[in-house]
Parts: C-alpha cells; sequence; structure tokens
C-alpha cells in the first residue's frame, strides 16, 4: 500500500473562519512530507481555505446523492469538487445517530465516487460483546454501505474505509481502542472488503479513528496494521497534529 494518510475531521468546529483559516495556516507552515494530509472543515469555510499550492489537502464531512433539484439545506458532490476539495467522510457515526441508514450511506458513496471524489467510509460498532456478535454488525455494515459500489469504479484509493469503534469516540470515551485488538479487527475488515470486492480491496486503504492523539498515533498504524487515521479533537490542534503526521510517517 502506498502513502499513508491522516484525515482530520473537524467536525462544528472552529467557530469562526479566521479560526480555521490560522489552523491551516500553521499547518501549512510545517513540512509535511511522505504522507496524505486532508483536512475536513466546516463546508462553509472550504472554498476560502483551499489554496492550489498548498501541500494539504481538503474534504468534505458528508454530501448528499442527487445531483440537483430541491433538497434544502444539502451539497452535491459536484459541488464539493468545485471548490476544489477531494474528500468526503461520508457514514459518521455521529450522521447515523441523527438517523443515516446503511441505505443512504450507500447512496452517497456511490455518488461521491461517481463524481471523481475520494471517499472515506465510516463504520464502527457501537460495543463490543465477548461473543463476537459486534464483528458480524460491522460486516453487515460495510456490505450494506457499499451495497451500490461495482468494483470497476474503484480506483487505487479512491474508496477508503475508516474503523471507527464508536465507543472510542470523543471526549466521554475511555480512548483509543488497543493496537493489537485494532490488528485484529483490520483483518478482519479487509477480510469482509476482499469478499466483496476481491483483489480490488487491496486498493482501499484502511484508517483507524476513535481518540487519536499523538501518543497512540504510531503504535495505532503500526502495530494495528492500518494505512492511516482519521483524528477527531486533536485535528483542530496544529501542533498535536503535525505530531501525529510525522508519527504516521515514521512507521514506514
Ligand atoms: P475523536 O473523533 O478523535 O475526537 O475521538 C474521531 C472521529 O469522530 O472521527
Amino acid at each position: 500500500m502506498s502513502k499513508k494518510i491522516v484525515v482530520g475531521n473537524w467536525k462544528l468546529n472552529p467557530s469562526s473562519f479566521e479560526e480555521a483559516d490560522r489552523i491551516v495556516k500553521s499547518l501549512s507552515r510545517k513540512k509535511i512530507n511522505g504522507v496524505t494530509l486532508v483536512i475536513c472543515p466546516p463546508s462553509i469555510y472550504l472554498s476560502r481555505l483551499i489554496h492550489k499550492k498548498s501541500k494539504i489537502v481538503f474534504g468534505v464531512q458528508d454530501l448528499f446523492y442527487e445531483k440537483s433539484g430541491a433538497y434544502t439545506g444539502e451539497i452535491s458532490a459536484s459541488m464539493v469538487r468545485s471548490v476544489g476539495a477531494t474528500y468526503a467522510i461520508i457514514g459518521h457515526s455521529e450522521r447515523r445517530n441523527y438517523g443515516e441508514t446503511n441505505d443512504k450511506v450507500s447512496l452517497k458513496v456511490k455518488a461521491g465516487l461517481e463524481s471523481g471524489l475520494n471517499v472515506v467510509l465510516c463504520v464502527g460498532e457501537k460495543e463490543r460483546d465477548v461473543h463476537g456478535h459486534y464483528l458480524s454488525y460491522l460486516k453487515a455494515q460495510i456490505d450494506e454501505s457499499l451495497a451500490l459500489v461495482n468494483k470497476n469504479v474503484l480506483n487505487k484509493g479512491s474508496l477508503l474505509v475508516a474503523y471507527e469503534p464508536v465507543w472510542a469516540i470523543g471526549e466521554k470515551s475511555s480512548g483509543p481502542m488497543d493496537a493489537r485488538d485494532l490488528h485484529e479487527t483490520s483483518l478482519f475488515v479487509r477480510k469482509v472488503l476482499h469478499d466483496k470486492f476481491g483483489k480490488k480491496a487491496f486498493d482501499i486503504p484502511l484508517l483507524y479513528g476513535g481518540s487519536v492523539d499523538q501518543r497512540f498515533s504510531g503504535v495505532l498504524v503500526k502495530e494495528g496494521e492500518v494505512d492511516g487515521l482519521l483524528v477527531g479533537r486533536e485535528s483542530l490542534r496544529p501542533e498535536s497534529l503535525y505530531q501525529i503526521v510525522e508519527s504516521v510517517r515514521s512507521t514506514k
């Protein structure tokens, strides 16, 4: 698998464009080499944050599956592309919490890929149980979220899967999952993808997300055997995010 990747999911932050600009400017002064850094800010900031010469690439946290029409408040994949963003996070657990179903996620993944965006599909169980039922939950979530995706539309790295156990996300969680447990799960997710897409599954980078910080980022990638990370809170702190990028780079 090629270049590692770090995706920053800013969620509903920061509260002003000036603050967003300050974070991006501070990241732009760093030497970012050997790792793809994607920032997904609130989409209203995108067109002013994206600069052609920047090494940082940008994405959205969601998109809508229709191309145009009477869909108040929505943003299409081609609109995202037209401002120069190239990535889209789809199916984040916080959106699933508000009722986004696997069916809708699948429509969005399809629309994103067909318009030429790189799509980061988020999956992850809400809780773990000793009997391993979470694995069948995870498999169903992956299969259903990718139900409309034909392997012929996949290019190297155009679809990414972010495994984010919901219990490890956010301030209230007990922190990131153990890297050895991640390894077990990353093998499982790869197998599910292989069953669906065959050899094309090797073109799908696998990310981990959930309370990633600079203390654990390197070990999660290395021992968890993933191709990168999806970072929430720490992606709003340029210094921490840079340390995370560096730790990922040095896992090579
Ligand atoms: P967190 O969020 O790093 O703040 O736990 C991760 C995510 O929700 O993508």
